[in-house]
Parts: structure tokens; sequence; C-alpha cells
């Protein structure tokens, strides 16, 4: 069997504590809190889990930061039943949708002052403590009545937490509003034929936009076990939908047709919704993750008068992992970051590809600012094997700006991952601070700051 699971997405085969990291430079006294960041790291390569890149068992990697210092790095695998019978220990309670029990791989969120691994596709979150030892599956005291979703959106003016929840067993997918205190305040059912795989969705003040796009669920995907049950499908029309927050009512207009993991942000306009995403020409082509095409950073105008959507190109250059200020998300927004990592895009945007046959200068480990008033970027590069994370914002004070940027980058000379804290504002400049993290971080998708 091949798999993904190799060069920087190699997983690590050891749960570790260790305290008082070494720093370069100084960590912002006002940064008070955890950098959580979730990707898949199968049990054993021999598994069947190991051949697709979405279906390794989950593990949280965290750094706790306070008072300057860098307190711990832990890293932990997500215990769903399987992960825990298989590392010896009694299965944590809790409740599980439609027999999906799996150890959530892709986000890890901070929900009402508790912690959260988050996937899609049916399955629900799994609670972890402060220290990332695993609490149990959680569906929010029987609030959610199904599985929940990877990404969420977190409105910063009403603290309500926005979800797209979607199961191939269902005719419908599910906004699921969660408020500032952690309960479900709201479920709403949006019937969309085919079970369409929506990753990411966008909220503005007005509108929750969701991306009904060709992956659709597919029987001949499921039936392989190795494969992620999904492909691109030409029949089914790509269209967006405008759920008004407010009434509830839904509005369907035609949409580029592409593929969409990712929004960067969203935002109201007048007559016009404005929605920045990385798209790629199209998803899950064959068997494995194929696009056929490098994903880039576009800009959907989304006219309320006409229905029409027009579409420009933000930026061209293979990027992913789109984030911003979220104390801006779904208001009008000036930047935004976004990462390069040649062995994400070769794996994921263009099929699988020998890592050896690519030259040094081709391993493009950057992360990027984006000024979306100017058009213009900042590039801050690191080296072959760097595998830069996601790229997560803190804000320090209150411009748009004004704070750091934090991600997980490796370190080849060491074998092993830094955390790097750079300057938003001086973003090509000296990191603020590097902590020297005591092993390896593999490749993997997406998390957060949780501040204390
Ligand atoms: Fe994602």
């Amino acid at each position: 069997m091949t798999t993904p699971y190799k060069d920087g997405f190699a997983p690590v085969s050891e749960e570790i504590t260790a305290f008082d990291l070494e720093v370069t430079g100084r960590i912002p006294a006002e940064l008070n809190g955890r950098y959580l960041r979730n990707g898949p790291n199968p049990l054993s390569l021999d598994d069947p889990s190991a051949g697709h890149l979405f279906l390794g068992e989950g593990m949280v990697h965290g750094v706790r930061l306070r008072d300057g210092r860098a307190e711990w790095y832990r890293n932990r695998w997500v215990r769903s039943a399987a992960v825990a019978q298989r590392l010896g220990e009694q299965p944590r309670p809790g409740p599980v949708h439609a027999g999906m029990d799996f150890a959530a791989n892709t986000h890890v969120i901070g929900v009402g002052g508790r912690t959260f691994a988050t996937v899609e596709a049916g399955a629900l979150p799994y609670e972890l403590g402060y220290e990332l030892d695993t609490v149990g599956a959680c569906d929010f005291g029987g609030g959610l009545p199904g599985g929940y979703a990877a990404h969420t959106h977190a409105d910063p003016v009403t603290g309500e937490l926005h979800a797209l929840a979607y199961y191939w067993g269902w005719d419908h997918h599910q906004h699921v509003v969660i408020d500032a205190k952690g309960q479900v305040t709201q479920v709403r059912d949006i019937p969309i034929p085919d079970a369409p795989m929506v990753h990411d969705f966008a909220i503005t003040e007005r509108f929750v936009v969701i991306y009904d796009l060709p992956v659709t669920f597919s029987m001949e995907h499921a039936q392989a076990g190795t494969l992620l049950p999904y492909a691109w499908n030409e029949a089914h029309a790509a269209r967006i939908g405008l759920l008004s927050r407010e009434s509830g009512d839904l509005r369907w207009v035609e949409a580029p047709s592409c593929w969409v993991f990712h929004t960067l942000n969203a935002y109201d306009d007048g007559d016009t919704v404005v929605v920045d995403v990385v798209s790629y020409p199209k998803g899950f082509v064959d068997a494995r993750l194929d696009a056929g095409g490098p994903p880039t950073l576009d800009r959907w105008r989304i006219d309320l008068t006409t229905g029409r959507v027009g579409q420009t190109r933000l930026d061209d250059r293979t990027q992913e992992f789109p984030r911003m200020d979220e104390r801006r998300t779904g208001l009008p927004y000036r930047y935004g970051y976004t990462a390069t990592t040649r062995e994400l895009h070769d794996v994921v945007g263009r099929g699988e590809v020998e890592l050896e046959d690519l030259p040094d200068e081709a391993f493009d480990n950057t992360l990027i600012k984006h000024d979306l008033e100017r058009g213009t970027q900042e590039s801050r590069r690191f080296g072959r094997g760097a595998y830069v994370g996601e790229p997560v914002f803190v804000g320090a004070g209150e411009a748009e700006d004004d704070g750091y940027v934090i991600s997980y980058v490796n370190n080849p000379a060491r074998g092993a991952a830094d955390l790097v804290i750079l300057p938003a504002q001086d973003f090509t400049g000296e990191p603020v601070a590097t902590v020297h993290l005591p092993a390896r971080v593999p490749l993997g998708f997406h998390g957060s700051w949780i501040a204390d």
C-alpha cells in the first residue's frame, strides 16, 4: 500500500510531555494560553487508515505559553474507542453518531472554555482536557442531532459559533449554532441532494454562505475502504447557498465550477456578498486527492440583485490554510495569511509525486501575508524540509494586523519542530520568538490559539 504519510507527513510514534522549553527571542508576555493543532497521525502505517491523508487518527500538538515562558509541549492522540483499545486503555464513555466513532483529526477549537477536536462527515467532536487528555465524545448534552463539522466560524459580535454538519446518510445538511456558553441554540436542516462534501463555509453579518460544489458521496469509493468516500461529480451543479441568519430563508445562486476546502473570510458589501476562498479547478477527481491543478486565492462577489457571481484572482500562487484576524470574521477586513508547502500541494493538488525527484528550489515553504486593500503580498520563506504549518493570527492591539502569526515549522537541522511567533506588522522580519520543541510535528491540518 502506498501511503501519503511520508516526508513532512510521516507520523510520530510517541506521546511526549516536555516542560520549560528552550526559546530564542522573547515570548510576548500577553500570550497566555495554548497553541493547539490537530492532524492525522496513524497508529501504524500498516493500518488501512494510513492509506489516505484524511483517515489517520487525530493527534493534537500543543504548546502552553505563560508569562513569557513556554511552559510545556504535549502531543496526544485523540482517544476514540479504537485508539484507546490499541493503546491499552479503557474507552472513554460518550455518545456516538451513526456508528461513526472516529479520532477527530481535522481541527481543534475552544468553545465556552472547553477544548474540542473536530472532524466532519458524521462523527462527533471529542472533548479534550487542558493538557490534551481525551475526556470523551461530545454531542453538547444531546443538542447535536447528528455529527458536527471540522470547520466552525465564530461571530465576533454575537459570540455565536456557526457550523455546517453533514453525513452521507442524510438528505440535508445542518446549520448548527452554539452560543458563547457552549449550548446548542439553533439547528436548521438544509435540503441538499447527492450528499456533497462541505468542508468549510462562511458567515457574514447577514448570511451563512454554503458551498454546494461537485464533490459528492461515492459508494464506489466507500466500498474500496482505503479511499475517502467522496468523488468529483460532473452531474452535480455547483451552487452557493445564502442562508439568512435572521429569517432562515435560503437562496441558491449558480457558482463557478470548482472545489473549495477553505474560506479566508466573507462580508456584506451593500447588495453584494464578498467571499474569499482558496479554490481548486476540481476535487477528488481520481481515487485520491487529485484536484486538477494547484489552488489559488480567489474572491467571489455575489450580486444579490442579479444572483450572478463574479470571480477574481487575488493571488495565483499555490497556497492553502487561509487564516485571518478572527475579530473580523464576517466583517470587512484587509489582511489574510496563507501557507504554501510544496509537500502538501504535491499530494493534494496534483496527485502524488516522488519528492526525491524535485530540485531544492521546488521546496517552497512560505508563509504569506496578504494586503487585500493594496493587492500586495509579503512572503516569509523557510527552507527545504521546513514543512510550514497553518498560520494562526493572534491579535494583540486594536489594529487588524497588530498581533502575531504563529505556526509550527520543522527545523531539519534539529530533526524537530519550532513554534515560530512572527510579528504580523513586520512579517518578513525576525520572529519575536522561536520555541524549540523536543520532537517533530508532522504536517497536519488546523489549529487555534486558545487564550486562558
Ligand atoms: Fe480544513
